[in-house]
């Protein structure tokens, strides 16, 4: 049973901060599932507003999606379930209901939802939970005087989106974490409104990706940096073999290299153990012969557009076959940063600005979202192979900068 509730926490010394969070006060569990479950989500809403909760990166038939149709009113029950029939992924819930995601967000409603398989087992990957194996989410806050949460946007942040001052790892401010001297796993989530992060460790060491949005990369990639929009997930292995002892730093080179969280290297526990280069192979779509969409992102009378369009509860803006592959072209006209993310699916990026070598590093898997650069285009190749939905319960594709998304970047579809 998943329990939205109201609650207070302790940030800021001697001031309470009323803060939403799932089965307690702020933040929720991470729920852990294996491909071939059948899941049982029971959403209890205990909250004073009406609110949803999507399963964020998740394939499922599309009443189950958790979207802006699903609401649950307050002390009211939703009971979504589904077959878990992706691979090892990381992926999350959270709330998205019309016009007020971002604040639902701010306020402490989102959760983890892991998902294992053989594949995964296989590995030997890092997996003593809280220990060499750590979620990591990213979220930034501001507080009101009083200790609440300032979430008043000031005029720029309309704009570009929400950016609190103060950061928080997994609802914590100045984050740290004891590891052990052994190759570590970071599950990252960026949980943010509309914050990018371009992360990197202090001394600039290189580390492993071992997964993007939608699970297990190919083989694990080396990186020095990583930059997540809003919504997109990276797990990666950090080798502290030979840092007994040591304290290393996450920063986000976004943002001054502000730091991020305090790795403390500990003398024991160690390992000289690591997870090989060669992880899964992933079935890539053909593109030959797939059908073009563009959804073109702007701005008309204060209101984000896709296509020129903003978000209508009672209009279904495309109707997709299933099964069959298509190529969505994302274009951003705007001198601004966006992204784009698909409901129901999972897809690989084809090219951006019609050059596959503008395809990053940590990008090449199975993605749900996608950074979109001020006059960028992307080219996403995908298809819809698992369920079709009704005209009351649509997918939907979105900017998951949550304050575009509340204030009418997004758009729906069925799969037909
Ligand atoms: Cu993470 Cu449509 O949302
Ligand atoms: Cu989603
Ligand atoms: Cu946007």
């Amino acid at each position: 049973m998943l329990e939205l509730q109201s609650g207070v926490s302790r940030f800021l010394d001697g001031l309470d901060t009323t803060t939403w969070g799932i089965n307690g006060a702020f933040l929720g569990p991470a729920v852990r599932l294996r491909k071939g479950d059948r899941a049982r989500m029971q959403v209890v809403n205990r909250l004073p507003e009406t609110t949803t909760l999507h399963w964020h990166g998740m394939k499922l038939p599309g009443p189950m999606d958790g979207g802006p149709h699903q609401e649950i009113a307050p002390g009211e029950t939703w009971m979504a379930e589904f077959d878990i029939v992706q691979g090892a992924s990381m992926n999350w819930f959270h709330p998205h209901k019309e016009g007020v995601t971002g604040r639902h967000v701010q306020m402490g409603l989102a959760g983890l939802l892991l998902i294992e398989d053989e594949v995964s087992d296989a590995l030997n990957l890092p997996s003593a939970w809280g220990v060499d194996d750590i979620p990591l989410i990213l979220q930034d806050r501001r507080f009101n005087a009083d200790g609440s949460f300032d979430y008043s946007l000031a005029m720029m942040e309309a704009m570009r989106g929400f950016q609190g001052d103060h950061y928080r790892v997994n609802g914590t401010l100045d984050a740290g974490v004891a590891l052990p001297p052994k190759e570590v796993r970071l599950r990252i989530l960026n949980g943010s409104n509309a914050r990018e992060y371009d992360l990197a460790f202090s001394d600039g060491r290189s580390f492993r990706q071992i997964a993007t949005d939608g699970g297990l990369t190919e083989n694990a990639v080396a990186l020095t940096r990583l930059r997540l929009t809003p919504g997109e997930r990276a797990e990666i292995l950090v080798d502290l073999r030979n840092d007994a002892g040591e304290m290393l730093y996450l920063l986000n080179r976004a943002d001054a290299d502000a730091r991020l969280l305090t790795l403390d290297v500990q003398t024991s526990g160690g390992s000289s153990e690591t997870v090989a280069d060669v992880l899964t192979s992933l079935t890539h779509l053909d593109p030959a012969g797939a059908t073009t969409r563009s959804f073109v992102f702007g701005m008309m009378r204060g209101r984000f557009t896709i296509n020129g369009k903003s978000m209508d509860m009672n209009r279904i803006d495309l109707s997709v076959p299933r099964g069959r592959v298509e190529i969505w072209e994302v274009v951003n006209r705007m001198d601004m940063l966006h992204n784009f993310h698909v409901h129901g699916t999972h897809f690989e990026i084809l090219d951006r600005n019609g050059n596959a070598s503008l395809v990053e590093d940590w990008e090449r898997g199975y993605k749900d979202t996608v950074r979109l650069g001020p006059g960028e285009t992307v080219r996403l190749l995908l298809s819809f192979e698992h369920y079709t939905t009704t005209a009351d319960a649509p997918y939907m594709f979105h900017c998951h900068i949550l304050e575009h998304e509340d204030r009418g970047m997004m758009g729906q579809f069925t799969v037909a």
